[in-house]
């Protein structure tokens, strides 16, 4: 449809007598390939890259094969990670051979960490753009245009993409997420990000209601405010987040914080559901867990990664909290919140854990019986403080068997936590198909458990009361008793 309207416009312009080569970049003729690895901030942030090139007459498509610009929005957090983009190099490498004109350009965490070396690496290709610099493009394709490679990986004191309305791609018309914040200050031991996406810096929070307020209109029903660290939210009229100190008294007066931001944004639209991720437990804070109490519009679930639960890992990986203090915490959200939802994250084998490390981790999640998570081996990740100062002493088989530990407790947890909802009737908002049976919707309750049920005359974007009769691990399945009067 859009390469039709394109079309049309073309004649039109051609007409009064344009060039073909204006035409073809101002009327959406040229066809953008975009593809998106890692975390939720990757895919949000190609929804800001394809806005910015949607103006200049770029149209994205799903076919790779029809593409004028590839962009790939890379994630280095693991060193899996990198070697899955450089695989699907090689991929657009062939597909160049048939369509040399194709041009292939890096974005997102591999742009930053391996900068210029990238075209050197990988011969396929023509430009690699930092986090930071996006706004850039234009000027890049430009040049990649003329025939020049072109790479722009400055980070930024002040870039948010706060006015950029994102271009939702692959989007339900449900569910959005909502950048809140870029970079990180906390310099855990082990990661990369605080290297590839800079110091931490957050977003006008008008420019989000915004955001979310013309998501409403346009008939989305959940958000989910993102960040790498969404606690330490601080707006006081833009700057970094550790340039807060010198802030006027004024702007200290008026700052505004995550746990205000989130009030702002459920007062904004008491009807949309609002999720956030990812909070650290060392910046999160009672008055967080207070207003998602006091509006039912905010989900009741937390993602909250841990990595260890062992004191002596925690402090070598410079994450800022004791075991007890984590304890302290989940014990204050089931009771503020007693049926609130808690994930994590858990890093197996960090350099030098132990037998004893591994199993404080264990009774670490005995305690919190996570309703699920999100578990990886240590990956060493080069020039983070971990690889500087540590060595990778634990073998890969340890690592392995102990990953297995965590994700077997995991697993029979997560089965527990979704037996909890058997016989509930409990507000799902149906996001779409379910994956296996197209007589079945899918969505997830405010705790975020997927759930199932019969179609009936139920429609996406309806909130559904729905009556729990079964559950594996992962799954609540049930059957619709009536729509919400959310609706
Ligand atoms: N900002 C988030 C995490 C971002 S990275 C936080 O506050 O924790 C997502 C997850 O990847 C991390 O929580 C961690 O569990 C995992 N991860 C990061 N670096 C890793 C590494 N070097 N090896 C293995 N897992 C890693
Ligand atoms: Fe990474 Fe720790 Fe920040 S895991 S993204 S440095 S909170």
């Amino acid at each position: 449809m859009q390469e039709a309207k394109g079309g049309e416009k073309i004649m039109d312009e051609s007409l009064q007598g344009t060039t073909l080569t204006l035409d073809k970049k101002k009327k959406n003729t040229r066809k953008l390939y975009i593809e998106s690895y890692g975390c939720q901030m990757n895919f949000s942030d190609s929804e800001i890259v394809a806005s910015i090139l949607a103006k200049e007459g770029f149209n994205t498509t799903h076919e790779l094969t029809e593409a004028d610009l590839v962009l790939v929005n890379t994630c280095s957090i693991r060193e899996k990670a990198e070697q899955t983009v450089r695989k699907r190099l090689e991929k657009f490498n062939a597909v160049k051979k048939v369509n040399p004109n194709m041009k292939v350009g890096v974005l997102g965490c591999m742009a930053e960490r391996l900068k210029s070396k990238f075209l050197e690496e990988e011969q396929i290709v023509d430009m690699v753009v930092g986090p930071d610099a996006y706004k850039d493009l234009p000027n890049l394709v430009q040049e990649v245009d003329e025939g020049r490679n072109a790479v722009n990986v400055i980070l930024s004191k002040d870039e948010t993409y706060g006015d950029v309305a994102p271009v939702r791609l692959n989007s339900n018309g449900i569910t959005a997420f909502v950048s809140i914040t870029r970079g990180c200050d906390n310099m855990c031991t082990f990661c990369v990000v605080p290297f590839t996406r800079g110091r931490e810096r957050s977003r006008n929070p008008h420019s989000i209601i915004e955001e979310v307020n013309d998501l409403w209109a346009k008939g989305f029903k959940e958000i989910t405010l993102l960040g790498q660290n969404v606690d330490s939210y601080l707006w006081y009229g833009g700057g970094l987040k550790k340039d807060f100190a010198k802030a006027t008294e004024m702007q200290k007066a008026t700052a505004v914080n995550f746990a205000k931001l989130l009030e702002m944004v459920a007062i904004a639209q008491p009807k949309m559901r609002i999720r956030f991720s990812t909070s650290n437990p060392q910046d999160m804070t009672l008055d967080v867990i207070e207003t998602m109490a006091k509006f039912d519009n905010i989900c009741k679930y937390i993602h909250l990664p841990v990595q260890s639960g062992s004191n002596r890992i925690l402090k070598a990986m410079n994450r800022l909290h004791t075991r007890e203090e984590y304890f302290e915490l989940i014990d204050n959200i089931k009771r503020i919140i007693p049926d609130c939802a808690i994930s994590q994250d858990m890093i197996a084998g960090f350099p030098t854990e132990t037998e004893e490390d591994h199993q404080d981790t264990l009774s670490l999640m005995e305690y919190v019986k996570y309703d699920f998570g999100f578990m990886f081996a240590y990956s060493e990740r080069p020039g983070t403080l971990a690889e500087r100062k540590l060595d990778d002493d634990i073998p890969e088989e340890t690592k392995k068997r102990r990953l297995r530990e965590i994700i077997n407790m995991q697993q029979r947890h997560s089965l527990e936590r979704t037996q909890q909802h058997l016989g509930k009737i409990e507000e799902v908002l149906i996001e779409g198909t379910s994956k296996k049976s197209d007589a079945h919707w899918m969505g997830r309750n405010t705790q975020n458990t997927v759930v199932v049920f019969p179609k009936e005359n139920y429609k996406v974007g309806d909130f559904v009361n729905v009556k729990v009769n079964d559950c594996t691990s992962a799954t609540l399945i049930g059957e619709a008793v009536a729509l919400s009067e959310n609706n």
